[in-house]
């Protein structure tokens, strides 16, 4: 049987989770402890797919090599290609065309979530007479997206990019089936209003021309992360499944409610209180009386020594000492927020660019 090649897009600015990006790509953003664009790679490994391309950007591209490096770890081979400026979904699937050399390929986002994963597509495609296929999901806002228009019957007529008057409610996710002939319609294109080559445009081509493109409606649900509420959305989500599993130690009168996951060497001490969905990295404490509530993630080497956090991602390497609650909220690694007794006359930032503080 032929297998796909992967590509996954782990380039763009990520200008909508400023400042959380102007450290790393938004791919790498943690969604219950696990970088985004993991799910994915994981995703095309368990459907077979071993053999993966991934494009990268400018935003530190470096720690996407450190996380991933060559694939072995992850038990795929990783071929990086390197987009000098983000001028496109299609403009990046242009830089693969001697990477997948005549082959049938799988284009994924690296800022898509798709629960159930991808592996019936990815059977299904190389033995249909489909030269393209797309995975469409409903949605309740398709403005945002690119969107289907079918005819009576259910055929695909036409997608278009972000209509102000979309003609349905289903979206083009961002995981995509081509064969080569894509790359004849990727070469024709000129930039969009957004300034980009359009992947639906090139999609949109091949229909005009007559090409076979099927489609597959998504059942599950699917997610584009691209804003912070979509980050915690994402990881509400994925909560939602998460299993009990206790690694570190609980002390005595701690209290765990609900699906929690604790990593190892870390601690819960007494009197606190963790109220699952809720996941805690390695190494991390929770002092006394602390209060985590449902669908918040904690990354490794945090220190709660006060406070209540609700609905929130609190990274890598975080100190929080609060006389307060933290909810909705996504917090950067090396972040402290510490409630100073000591300075009452105001409140005390050292903050980056595009910060955003709710008080
Ligand atoms: O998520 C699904 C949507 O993705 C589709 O419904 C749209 O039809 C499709 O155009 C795309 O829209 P977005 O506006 O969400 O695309 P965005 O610019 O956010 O880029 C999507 C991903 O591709 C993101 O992970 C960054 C990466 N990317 C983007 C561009 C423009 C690159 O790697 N290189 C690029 O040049």
């Amino acid at each position: 049987m032929l297998t796909l090649k992967g590509v996954i897009l782990h380039g763009g600015y990520g200008t909508k989770l400023r400042p959380l990006t102007h450290t790393g790509p938004k791919q790498l953003i943690p969604v219950a402890n696990k970088p985004i664009s993991q799910y994915v790679l994981e995703d095309l490994r368990s459907s077979g797919i071993i053999e993966i391309a991934v494009i990268l950007g400018n935003i530190h591209p470096e720690k996407v090599k450190e996380h991933y490096g060559n694939g072995e770890k992850f038990g795929v081979k990783i071929q990086y290609i390197r987009q000098h400026e983000p001028k496109g979904i299609a403009h990046a699937v242009n830089l693969c065309i001697e990477y997948v050399n005549h082959q049938p390929f799988i284009v994924y986002l690296g800022d898509n979530l798709l629960k159930g994963g991808v592996k019936n597509y990815v059977q299904l495609f190389p033995n249909s007479d489909y030269d393209a296929m797309v995975l469409l999901c409903k949605v309740r806002n398709p403005q945002r997206f690119g969107v289907a228009k079918f005819d009576k019957k259910g055929k695909l007529l036409q997608l278009i990019e972000k209509p102000k008057q979309p003609p349905s409610n289903y979206a083009l996710t961002g995981i995509y089936f081509f064969k080569p002939i894509i790359f004849e319609m990727t070469k024709q294109l000129k930039p969009s209003w957004r300034e980009e080559l359009e992947i639906t445009e090139a999609i949109q081509l091949l229909l005009e021309k007559g090409y076979n493109v099927g489609y597959q409606i998504v059942q599950d649900w699917w997610k584009d992360t691209g804003t912070p509420e979509d980050i915690l959305e994402a990881n509400r989500l994925v909560l939602d499944e998460l299993k009990l599993e206790i690694r570190g130690k609980i002390e005595n009168n701690a209290s765990i409610q609900g699906r929690v996951a604790i990593g190892e060497n870390s601690i819960i001490k007494e009197k606190a209180l963790i109220r699952g969905p809720v996941i805690i990295g390695e190494n991390t404490t929770v002092e006394p009386t602390v209060y985590i509530g449902p669908y918040t993630s904690i990354g490794n080497n945090v220190i709660i020594k006060r406070g209540e956090i609700e609905n929130s991602i609190i990274m890598d390497n975080c100190t929080i000492d609060i006389n307060d609650r933290i909810t909705d909220s996504l917090i950067a690694p090396y972040s402290k927020i510490i409630s100073n007794n000591n300075t009452p006359h105001g409140k005390k930032f050292i903050i980056g660019e595009r910060t955003h503080i709710q008080l």
